[in-house]
């Protein structure tokens, strides 16, 4: 059986074109402060009217085969998880495997996940399943967390973004899954969800969702230190792993939910806390569990208490999720990618612990652990490939102005057939995937920027 089975190659890809959350917050006419300090935002990813969930997934997917050195044909598994699937039948996947017909691989199980956020998480566990199963053929597993996230105007709206991640699944990895350390939470509600596929914007319902989310991060913590105790035959705490990475809908409720993770240490005596965090806990200690939600007070507290917890186990990994925006499925493993980014050199033998949101109510916490060895690509060898700095250097601002009309001008063409696209990839990096056309029968077009710099128009992904 196949041992230390984990992520062995990451690439991740986000549009060029973004708004900064200062301007946005003053053109919407909110407090000044609400979306960055507030929210805790800095920056919001969109896409224009060339690109969309598919030829993000095509970019990343080329990306990361091409920089690795992989050949497709060593590709067994190919699962995509994404929230904005554009066709109800056809899965994204499916618009991926033009990638590999062309060496002839057509022997790839897999297809789309599909529940809000938590569609990548779903996806990453199949291939990770996969891998550790009989039915494994030896090849690698690949997981593409694939999401436009755009609102319509309100508050809502500075919790957008976009982004396509592609993460390579093999044995003797140097990112390892602690297989046996899941906890999961899953339940019913009307958080936010997209009846309306009118205009492609969810419906919201704010508090509900933040609420939704903390009960969640309780419930999966809970079931995670319940594995933990049982199979190693001690107490799990916050002290125990290295990094806490999260979905990130917005910082602010990261920042809330670690917390959360501290009063529950709190209840359970955890010894690595000292007395003044003990006494700042003491009069929080008999609210029933409802009442610990709505208490203002307690969240104040419990945030004061994880601050340097959270500065030295959070941050790290929050470089993307405000940057970039809420990438749905790909922003758990955005915040992965940062705190790759950030602490290549130091993470072997850590842990990590991810907490996995989806809306409706999907969750998941499980941990990976950072191991030292021979890898083909070692962390630092990922984190070059990624350039994450140079990736985020070379965006073009636009201002909230020409951000509204993009998106005035995604929502005429969301879902829509029989027109070309304005096929400007001039903003785009070389080697971007754009769509040039939909036609009448819906078929979607893709062509592909090359890698010199200039644009190839074309019928189908590969721009031929
Ligand atoms: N300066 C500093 N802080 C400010 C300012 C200001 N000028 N104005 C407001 N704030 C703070 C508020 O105090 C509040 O912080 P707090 O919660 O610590 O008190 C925060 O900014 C947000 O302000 P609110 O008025 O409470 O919230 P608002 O009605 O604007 O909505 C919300 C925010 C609910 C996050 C909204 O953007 C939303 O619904 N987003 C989408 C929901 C979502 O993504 N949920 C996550 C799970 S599902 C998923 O990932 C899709």
């Amino acid at each position: 059986m196949a041992k230390n089975v984990g992520i062995v190659a990451i690439d991740i890809y986000f549009p060029p074109t973004c708004v900064q959350q200062e301007a946005l917050e003053a053109h919407d006419g909110a407090s000044k402060g609400k979306y960055t300090i507030g929210l805790g935002q800095d920056c919001m990813a969109f896409c224009t009217e060339v690109e969309d969930v598919i030829s993000m997934s095509l970019t990343v997917v080329s990306s990361l085969l091409e920089k690795y050195g992989i050949d497709p044909k060593q590709i067994g598994r190919l699962e995509v998880g994404s929230r904005a699937v554009i066709d109800q039948s056809k899965s994204i996947k499916t618009f991926l495997m033009q990638l590999f017909e062309t060496c002839g691989n057509f022997d790839i199980e897999g297809v789309d996940s599909v529940n809000a956020c938590y569609g990548g998480t779903a996806a990453l566990f199949n291939c990770v399943n996969w891998v550790e199963s009989n039915s494994w053929d030896g090849r690698f597993g690949l997981v593409v967390c694939a999401d436009t996230a755009a609102y319509a105007e309100g508050p809502a709206r500075p919790t957008g973004g976009a982004a396509a991640i592609a993460l390579l699944i093999g044995p003797d990895a140097p990112i390892a899954f602690e297989s046996k350390f899941r906890g999961t939470h899953m339940t019913h509600a009307y958080d936010v969800y997209l009846p309306n596929h009118g205009s492609g914007y969810p419906v919201v319902d704010g508090k509900l969702a933040h609420s939704c989310y903390l009960k969640a991060v309780d419930a999966c913590y809970k079931h995670f230190c319940q594995k933990y105790e049982k199979f190693e035959r001690k107490q799990f705490f916050v002290a125990e792993a290295d990094y806490f990475v999260f979905h990130s809908p917005y910082n602010k409720q990261l920042r809330k939910s670690f917390a959360r993770l501290l009063f529950n240490d709190f209840l359970k005596d955890a010894s690595y806390l000292d007395e003044a965090s003990k006494e700042i806990f003491a009069p929080f200690a008999h609210l029933s569990e409802v009442e610990s939600y709505g208490s203002r007070d307690l969240e104040k507290a419990a945030q004061q208490v994880a601050k340097p917890f959270y500065d030295a186990k959070v941050q790290p990994t929050t470089l993307l999720p405000k940057q970039v925006g809420n990438m749905y499925t790909a922003s758990l493993y955005a915040a992965f990618i940062s705190l790759v980014h950030n602490k290549h050199s130091s993470l072997a033998g850590q842990r990590a612990v991810m907490f996995s949101y989806g809306a409706g109510v999907t969750a998941t916490m499980f941990s990976v652990k950072f191991n030292e060895g021979t890898f083909p690509f070692c962390l630092s060898n990922i984190a070059a490939v990624m350039s994450v700095d140079k990736k985020l250097k070379s965006r073009h601002e636009f201002a909230p102005e020409k951000f509204v009309e993009t998106l005035h001008q995604m929502e005429k063409i969301y879902r829509a057939k029989d027109f070309m696209t304005s096929k400007d990839c001039s903003l785009l990096a070389p080697g971007t995937y754009y769509l040039t056309e939909v036609d009448s029968m819906y078929r979607r077009f893709y062509a592909r920027k090359d890698k010199e710099g200039s644009s190839k128009n074309g019928n189908n992904a590969n721009g031929h």
